[in-house]
């Protein structure tokens, strides 16, 4: 019995020492050196080649190497009886919270107008606004995006929220479904996407749903760079309706070098680093599903190929 890992894009060597560290009993093998591709139960994957996982006969589970299982089900191979796991850790969640915690500091305390001002030169204050009259809108209410409308809540923040399904977090007005999203919109002042990137939720930060949001709103996405329609933020800038974006996630990353992105003066950039699985934390979920895999016994954070998160 072995575990494959396959991802083109990931330093593997950190992954396969943490697996052996939880469990030296484990066969871990990192594609595409594997020994008998028969022998592989249990595959771990980021990115991985389209159609790679039907090299495998006696393939029982796939796990994300990650939060989100977009990548998985992007592969339109991917075989239909296999059931896929996720990641969820509590450093996950943490790491992305600070992440968003400073883009909100960073909007919230106008560095972005004290930037402007400084590359003129000027001096100018601006009287801090209060937490408690700032709305956080938060689209996506699962583990991440829960954690995080808890804890900006805890901060002093007004924290709304809004996700397909009703979703129950204290001091955290919950919106659902697509009834509710414009008078979800129309409250928020800071827009925080972690949406799991499905057919339902590609594209939806668009100009129409920005012209919804109250004038000069921020915009966060740390969910899939397939959420944003990249021109459309450009026009909502441009037309004064967003004064600026924080985006951690792009259709093609790493970020083309001729994107105008890169240039533009109220987008912040990062590279896909708002929250990283750190192997160590995750490795013993890991061999756990993979033990149960082994013992038939339920997975941890499977998820529905179904819904597709
Ligand atoms: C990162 O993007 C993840 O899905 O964990």
């Amino acid at each position: 019995m072995t575990i494959i890992i396959i991802s083109r894009d990931k330093d593997l060597k950190p992954w396969v020492v943490a697996l052996k560290e939880a469990d030296s009993s484990l066969d871990v093998q990192v594609w595409p050196h594997e020994k008998q591709k028969a022998d592989i139960k249990f595959a771990l994957c980021w990115k991985h080649p389209e159609g790679v996982l039907q090299d495998y006969p006696n393939l029982q589970c796939v796990s994300s190497m990650g939060a989100g299982v977009d990548h998985l089900f992007n592969d339109a191979f991917l075989p239909k009886h296999l059931p896929v796991v996720r990641i969820v850790d509590p450093l996950l969640a943490q790491y992305m919270f600070e992440y968003i915690c400073t883009a909100v500091m960073y909007y919230f305390r106008e560095f972005d107008v004290y930037q402007t001002q400084q590359a003129q030169s000027q001096w100018y204050q601006h009287s801090p606004k209060s937490m408690s009259q700032t709305t956080i809108g938060i689209m996506g209410l699962g583990k991440l995006g829960g954690y995080s409308a808890e804890k900006l809540s805890k901060m002093g923040f007004n924290v709304i929220g809004w996700s397909r399904s009703q979703k129950s977090i204290a001091n955290v007005k919950a919106y659902v479904g697509d009834t509710q999203l414009g008078q979800f919109l129309a409250h928020t002042n800071i827009l925080i996407c972690l949406l799991p990137l499905t057919d339902r939720t590609s594209g939806i930060l668009n100009l129409q749903l920005f012209n919804q949001l109250p004038q000069g709103a921020y915009l966060v996405n740390v969910a899939r760079g397939e959420h944003l329609v990249e021109e459309d933020l450009i026009t909502a800038l441009n037309q004064g309706q967003l004064r600026g974006a924080c985006l951690d996630v792009f259709q093609q990353e790493p970020l083309p070098i001729d994107h105008p992105f890169w240039m533009h003066k109220q987008i912040i950039v990062t590279p896909h680093c708002s929250s990283i699985t750190d192997p160590r934390s995750v490795a013993p979920q890991i061999v756990q599903n993979y033990r149960r895999m082994q013992r038939g016994e339920p997975l941890l954070n499977q998820v529905s190929v179904l819904q597709g998160y």
